[in-house]
């Protein structure tokens, strides 16, 4: 019995919308990381970023994840950041399975093109950024139980492979 399975990815990589399928799939609760800290703060991620910065930001998504993962039975999907902390990646592996969702640098672009939600791509949106901060967070994501790769799925195609992994025990 599995406690929680916690997706992680890049920005555009589909966590939220798999997430919901698949914690409908398994019974387990749907949480949105990203969700919970905008009906918290009462602002957008995008006026958190830009009236109380990063740093701030980081803190209370770390303090939030630690609540949402102190419950079990649900799929909590992620803010692409919130693997960069060390304290972070523990918590999530000790909460549950970690599932990251893989995505290439055009496709995350392209499902990100009409988007300006997302404060850390907002100035400079383009391919040369997408790369760099996959490579740069590459070694963050890489330390997932599973990882699946998005690339022309869909939905209900990434949900069963998970599904089937967990079937698997991993
Ligand atoms: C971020 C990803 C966003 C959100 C914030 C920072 C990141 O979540 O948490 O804008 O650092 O990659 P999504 O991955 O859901 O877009």
């Amino acid at each position: 019995m599995i406690m929680n399975v916690i997706l992680t990815g890049f920005m555009g990589t589909g966590k939220s919308s798999i997430g919901r399928l698949l914690a409908a799939r398994l019974g387990y609760r749907f949480c949105d990381l990203d969700a919970v800290i905008v009906e918290q703060e009462g602002r957008s991620i995008n006026e958190i970023f830009s009236s109380a910065g990063e740093e701030y930001f980081r803190e209370v998504e770390s303090a939030t994840l630690q609540r949402i993962l102190q419950q079990a039975s649900q799929v909590v999907s992620t803010g692409g950041g919130a693997v960069i902390m060390q304290k972070n990646r523990d918590l999530m592996r000790k909460a549950g399975v970690v599932v990251n969702l893989v995505a290439s640098p055009q496709s995350i672009l392209r499902r990100l093109q009409n988007d300006d939600q997302r404060p850390l791509l907002r100035d400079s949106k383009s391919l040369e950024q997408v790369e760099k901060m996959l490579l740069e967070r590459e070694r963050f994501y890489s330390e997932a139980d599973i990882r699946i790769d998005t690339n022309g799925k869909n939905v209900e195609d990434v949900a069963r492979e998970i599904l089937n992994h967990l079937d698997r025990g991993v």
